[in-house]
């Protein structure tokens, strides 16, 4: 499994090989944005998945995906269980990276930075926009929890649903966002021989400074 990373992707978006430290000159999120647009187009699978690495309290780390449900300049925010793992790994440690992954077009885009949970009207604003099972499926899931079977987990989804009959449901108490603010963000564009193009920006003293790194 040997995939080499010339420009010509058979994809709908020819990616800009060409990356280079002043595409982010104007600060990392016109750039990200571009790429998660063109990953879009490009029809690459969940293109906004991340994987979301966190550590615990004793350095431990740990990864998973989460979906991105939310990008721009002050970051990138995702949702999720307030009680699951990750959420005490961030209670701990609030500090996490993320990792975009789009493989048909060879890029790559990784965060890092400082973790806060987001003000509870803008997880309202977000929740309402969730299909009604999505909404049953926070109240009825302790993510991260142990379950004694498959049919324990139905059973919570049909109380969920008995319980708020068909009025709205609420937002969990135990359910919202996290955004994290960047503090590094490396744009990595696949080139054959191995010889990639990396950017990676860096937020020293309130000032983004910006490198080409090696591959
Ligand atoms: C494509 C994909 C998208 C996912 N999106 C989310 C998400 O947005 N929020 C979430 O809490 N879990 C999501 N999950 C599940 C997580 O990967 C993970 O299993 C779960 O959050 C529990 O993680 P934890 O025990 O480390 O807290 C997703 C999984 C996949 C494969």
């Amino acid at each position: 499994m040997r995939v080499d990373y010339t420009p010509a992707t058979p994809v709908t978006v020819s990616p800009d090989v060409d990356l280079k430290p002043e595409d982010v000159a104007d600060g990392w999120f016109p750039l990200a944005r571009r790429w998660l647009a063109d990953a879009v187009s490009a029809g690459a699978p969940e293109p906004n998945a991340i994987v979301l690495g966190t550590v615990d309290e004793h350095g431990h780390p740990a990864t998973r995906t989460v979906l991105c449900k939310g990008i721009d300049a002050d970051g990138v925010t995702f949702f999720t269980n307030y009680g699951s793992d990750k959420a005490r790994h961030l209670d701990a440690v609030p500090y996490a990276s993320a990792t975009f992954v789009w493989l048909p077009l060879h890029r790559q885009l990784g965060i890092r930075g400082q973790v806060t949970r987001i003000p509870a009207e803008e997880t309202e604003t977000y929740w309402r926009t969730r299909p009604r099972g999505s909404q049953l499926g926070a109240w009825a899931s302790h993510q991260s929890q142990p379950v004694a079977s498959r049919a324990d987990l139905d059973h919570a989804l049909v109380e969920a649903g008995e319980r708020f009959g068909v009025d709205d449901i609420p937002v969990p108490p135990f359910w919202g966002g996290f955004r994290i603010s960047p503090e590094f963000v490396e744009f990595w564009q696949g080139r054959p021989n191995r010889m990639h193009n990396r950017v990676r920006s860096r937020l020293v003293d309130g000032r983004w400074h910006t490198q080409r790194l090696q591959p």
